[in-house]
């Protein structure tokens, strides 16, 4: 099939590849020639481009949940995109995403939809302090947040929106951060990744280890009944990530994505299927692949901003090193280094000799 990708990121540059071997071709709608899918397929860059992808391509899909709906509507008339509209809709707006866990009894941190300093005021009295504030849309890698500690604080916070639509959360005082991957076919089959757990580092993912250790197996049960619920009430065809947090009462959902996602990288060495192959198996109606990790440990480092001592990733029997074709820039994430290990030791191992990688 001739698959057409909205956007040409390292998602899409990892899609494609993963979807090759598959017999699929692959298109790009984006910027420049020189992002990071752009040598992987056919790119569009000039100004028709959504059209000529459309023109290309059997079906579509996107890289990021700030794809804008009126776009993929438009497509939709003439070539499917999966997710749909509605995964994209909900998923794009925080408010929207919490009323949907709520609507399914799927618990998340206490919020409220802000679009005033009176409405941040009210919210901080009832939710009370310390909350985060987020702009409601487009925020990722911990952008546009800001948490609020103490009531001398609101103005300041309230500003630092710039007048967007925000949502105010609770802080939730989590022991881990945890993450789900799923996927669900054109078949209505549905396939679960084990549990992962992420470390962020000013708000931007550095470490995933996979699966998370010491998970109850009814907690990874629980996790899949959200996500299970989640692509049931959306329709969602494809790969659908959740982020949780793991708390003394157990599991809450904090946001999801309508998408491959950060925290499922490992799963390019780490798991029979990846994410990306079967994201793409999900959208071009092939039967969806296991899921199983291959080994005892696996674990994903993200390179940001600066390359770093890559030789020595290469001299590691157990390290595969993937860089996405871009420069150094701060904060940038320019690849990432899959680790596989069959015990602790020698995960521990690994991850001491590549802790330039990670943040001290
Ligand atoms: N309600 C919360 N309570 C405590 N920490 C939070 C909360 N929301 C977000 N965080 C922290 O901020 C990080 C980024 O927030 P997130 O909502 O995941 O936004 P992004 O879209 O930037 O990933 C989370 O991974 C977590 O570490
Ligand atoms: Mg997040």
């Amino acid at each position: 099939m001739k698959i057409g990708i909205l956007g040409a990121g390292q998602l899409g540059r990892m899609m494609a590849i993963s979807g090759y071997p598959l017999n699929h071709q692959f298109g790009f709608s984006g910027n420049s020639s020189s992002e990071p899918a752009a040598l992987l397929g056919h790119m569009f860059t000039q100004e028709n481009n959504i059209e000529y992808l459309t023109n290309f391509a059997d079906v579509i899909t996107y890289e990021s949940e700030n794809t804008d709906v009126e776009v993929v509507k438009k497509i939709n008339k003439n070539v499917r995109v999966y997710p749909s509209e509605k995964s994209l809709f909900i998923t794009q707006h925080r408010g929207r995403e919490k009323a949907l866990f709520e609507q399914l009894n799927i618990p998340c941190a206490p919020y409220q939809i802000i679009n005033s300093l009176a409405d941040l005021k009210q919210a901080v009295s009832k939710i009370g302090l310390p909350a985060i504030l987020k702009t409601a849309t487009e925020g990722y890698d911990g952008k546009g947040q800001f948490v609020i500690r103490s009531d001398a604080q609101i103005e300041e916070a309230f500003a630092s929106m710039n007048g967007a639509e925000s949502i105010l959360e609770g802080f939730v005082n989590f022991k881990r951060e945890l993450s789900l991957i799923a996927v669900r076919g054109l078949d209505n089959d549905h396939k679960y990744y084990p549990l992962v757990e992420n470390t962020h580092h000013q708000g931007i993912l550095r470490l995933t280890i996979a699966p998370a250790q010491a998970i109850d197996p009814e907690v990874q049960k629980t996790a899949e009944q959200y996500i299970q619920t989640l692509l049931d009430a959306m329709d969602h065809i494809g790969v659908l990530t959740i982020e949780l947090f793991e708390t003394d009462n157990g599991l809450m959902v904090n946001e999801m994505a309508p998408r491959v996602h950060n925290s499922g990288h490992w799963s390019i060495e780490g798991a029979n299927t990846s994410q990306f192959e079967n994201h793409i198996r999900a959208i071009s109606n092939m039967p969806l692949g296991d899921t199983t990790s291959t080994h005892a440990f696996s674990a994903m480092i993200n390179i940001i901003g600066k390359l770093g001592p890559i030789e020595r990733v290469l001299k590691m029997p157990n390290a595969h090193l993937h860089l996405y074709d871009k420069t150094e820039r701060a904060k940038r994430k320019l690849g990432h280094i899959n680790i596989t290990a069959n015990s602790q030791k020698a995960l521990d191992f690994s991850l001491q000799q590549l802790q330039d990688f990670l943040p001290q």
